[in-house]
């Protein structure tokens, strides 16, 4: 396993994280039994994996419960980073938020505190206050935040807190390339990313948008008429299963599994620290954990970029998985 440091004081987290959004099990991943999820975080950490992304959304607060019951005596060996929601961003809210985050942790201390997504009304200002407020009573060590874009980096950037921001990454969405990823770069922000393997469409398992479980439809990869979808675009089914099928032609030649060369693939470009996975089990997991070790081969890298160039720009610049442009929520 790889490490990477993050901020001045150096936080050393894994360059593959375990993310415990489907530990939740909820109606977006379906459902999933605790024991998994426990074997899984056990496992993580048995593979050299130390940091764990959990949210107080996901499931209402069940996958922060789940993790805290498997990291039981194990705090000390695990980098926590957790996420109030956009509707707690008021001082108040925020600290109450963090305080019932810490309970079902059972942890007196979050490593790193993340914004999940920016408030479109309460002051930057205000959240960052709590968050300081929370840093210096020592509930939290660091403050993170996530689905920054630039316009809202550079309200939080100049308080010189932040040092991470967790986006949507993979080599089948690349809107962050142009704008964000210089940002982060710039202003010495970790990039942590998420749905590298495209909520399993990387996996290689699905031919067809057909294929995929119906909860997994709403993002704008898929026409807004399916299932959970939300956006009112028409999606970009097409694009997305031919750029599969050929970065899956790609990893023949090559003899790479899909999901370790589209996990390379994403920590081998500029600004990223640690790339988020969401394995539901010790197996899934076992598939990935060489991917932060495994060196793509350089044809292999051009060819894999090269798949998705035609996608690219049809994902355009909106990062918002889920939501159209006129409503994205990543500015
Ligand atoms: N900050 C944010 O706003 C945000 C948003 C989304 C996610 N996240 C974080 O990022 C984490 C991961 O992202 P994600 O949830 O979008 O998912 P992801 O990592 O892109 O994909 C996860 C899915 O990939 C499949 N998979 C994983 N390993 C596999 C393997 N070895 N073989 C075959 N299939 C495999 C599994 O599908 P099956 O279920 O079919 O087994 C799994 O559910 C989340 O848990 C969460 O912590 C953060």
């Amino acid at each position: 396993m790889l490490y990477s440091e993050l901020g001045k004081d150096k936080l050393k987290i894994s360059t593959l994280a375990l993310g415990t959004w489907a530990f939740a099990s909820d109606g977006f991943w379906g459902e999933q039994d605790e024991k998994d999820s426990r074997e899984t975080i056990l496992a993580a950490l048995d593979m050299g994996i130390n940091f764990f992304d959990t949210a107080e959304l996901y499931g209402m607060g069940h996958s922060e419960e789940v993790l805290g019951r498997a990291l039981k005596g194990l705090r000390d060996r695990a980098v926590i980073a957790t996420k109030a929601g956009a509707a707690n961003l008021s001082k108040e809210d925020l600290i109450n938020a963090c305080e019932k985050s810490l309970s079902r942790l059972g942890t007196d201390y979050i490593d790193l505190y993340q914004i999940h997504w920016p408030s479109p009304t309460v002051p930057m200002e205000e959240t960052h206050e709590a968050l300081l407020r929370l840093k210096e009573a020592g509930k939290i060590r660091n403050i993170g935040v996530c689905n920054f874009g630039v316009k809202n980096l550079k309200k939080i950037v100049p308080y010189g807190t932040v040092i991470s921001n967790q986006l949507p990454y993979s080599i089948l969405w690349r809107a962050i390339e142009d704008d964000i990823i210089p940002e982060c770069e710039k202003n010495e922000i970790g990039i942590l990313t998420y749905s590298s393997l495209s909520q399993g469409l990387l996996s290689g398992k699905y031919k067809t948008a057909d294929e995929v479980p119906k909860g997994r439809t709403g993002t704008r990869y898929f026409a807004s008429t399916r299932s959970n979808g939300r956006h009112g675009e028409a999606g970009m089914e097409a694009e997305t299963f031919e750029a599969i099928a050929r970065i899956r032609n790609i990893c023949e030649t090559y003899s790479l599994p899909i999901s370790s060369a589209a996990i390379s693939w994403v920590l081998n470009r500029p600004g990223i620290s640690s790339v988020i996975v969401g394995a539901r089990s010790p197996e899934q997991l076992k598939d990935l954990v060489s991917a932060s070790e495994l060196k793509l081969p350089a044809g292999a890298v051009g060819e894999l970029t090269s798949a998705t160039e035609d996608l690219k720009k049809v994902v355009g610049n909106n990062a918002d998985m889920w939501e159209g442009k006129a409503k994205s929520r990543i500015n």
